[in-house]
């Protein structure tokens, strides 16, 4: 390892150490603390994903560090600190942030991202790309997950970390989440080299079902059974677990998630008015290039009829107008 990351990842493992003594044991930290516990987390929850607060400071980190004999220029290259553009003086990125470290799969300290506790934006700062950080490749969590993702051939994709949080103590331990980035293909085939079942449980607001819907269709291209599961609208994994707890988050949420299929028929009637002819037509022909894309015949057999059925349509037609789609682009 070259000397310069080895320094990155070690003020990475001073300052998550640092971050969470000051959340847990002192009055700088009290109200970050207040924040989460009144939010729901546990002190448990707080050890396991080793929580932290940043000061409301400019320049405690950068003190911090050079005390340790850090230079500027790794704490610049770290991503902790920021050079002023104006005068070229240096300050710490984070300030009076909870501060979630991001962790590597071997369990190292890479990355903070912090939450603020106001309506400061961005509500999550991250830290920036580095040597040691690249964010299409992370998964949040994937280090604690991995053991179980394995156990139980099957993950679950959050959206925040909040959600893979909640949805730990909530007894759902398979839980990752992106880093605010959309799932890439490096992703998949880190998921992929552990498990090829996945189930999404993304945000149930206009964003999260598109993302839902785009990430569906990456994790069946590279051959995953996917699973996707849906909440009332307007709330996220860790809104839901609140407001109905545990038991009916693992029962009606996550077990209960819709197949593929399923879940782009829902998609598909979203916004539309099916008793009106023009997204009535619409919709079914989005639902007959869906059931052209499928391998299986039984499978399109299954839809095509259920389409008929539901639309009260020939089946002959149906069968017809499908095999005409060409489905080249998605
Ligand atoms: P959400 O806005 O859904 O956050 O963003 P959340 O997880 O529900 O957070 P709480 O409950 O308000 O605390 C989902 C994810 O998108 C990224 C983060 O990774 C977050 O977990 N994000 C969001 C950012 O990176 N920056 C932002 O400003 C907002
Ligand atoms: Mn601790
Ligand atoms: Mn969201
Ligand atoms: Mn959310
Ligand atoms: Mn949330």
């Amino acid at each position: 390892i070259p000397p310069d990351i080895q320094q990155m990842l070690e003020a990475h493992e001073l300052l998550r150490k640092f971050y969470h003594h000051l959340l847990l044991n002192t009055k700088d930290g009290q109200h970050a603390l207040d924040y989460l516990l009144t939010r729901g987390f546990t002190i448990e929850s707080i050890e396991k994903f080793q929580i932290g607060y940043s000061l409301n400071s400019w320049d405690f980190v950068y003190k911090f560090l050079a005390k340790r004999k850090f230079s500027a220029e790794v704490m610049q290259k770290a991503g902790l600190i920021i050079q002023s553009e104006k005068d070229g003086s240096f300050f710490d990125r984070f300030r009076n942030r909870i501060m979630f470290p991001i962790f590597d799969q071997s369990g190292k300290t890479i990355a903070f991202s912090g939450r603020t506790l106001g309506d400061d934006d961005p509500k999550y700062l991250n830290s920036p790309e580095t040597p040691i950080f690249n964010k299409s490749k992370i998964l949040y969590n994937f280090h604690l997950a991995r053991p179980q993702i394995k156990k139980l051939h099957h993950a679950v994709l959050f959206e925040g970390f909040a959600d893979v949080i909640s949805g730990d103590l909530a007894g759902v331990e398979n839980g990752i989440a992106t880093m605010g980035t959309s799932l890439t293909d490096d992703h998949i085939a880190a998921l992929k080299r552990n498990t090829q079942s996945i189930t999404i449980c993304y945000d149930s607001d206009n964003a999260g079902i598109e993302a839902a819907f785009r990430a569906a269709n990456l994790f069946s291209d590279a051959g995953c059974q996917v699973k996707v599961a849906s909440m009332p609208d307007g709330l996220d994994p860790d809104d839901y677990i609140k407001q109905f707890g545990p038991e009916k988050f693992r029962h009606e949420v996550i077990e209960a998630s819709s197949t593929l299929m399923t879940f782009k028929l829902q998609y598909f009637r979203r916004g539309k008015k099916l008793q009106d002819e023009g997204d009535r037509l619409l919709y079914i022909e989005e639902v007959l290039t869906e059931i052209s894309r499928l391998e299986n015949a039984v499978e399109k057999d299954y839809y095509l009829r259920q389409l008929a059925e539901e639309f009260s349509l020939s089946l002959e037609a149906l069968k017809d107008q499908e095999k005409q789609i060409n489905f080249s682009d998605r």
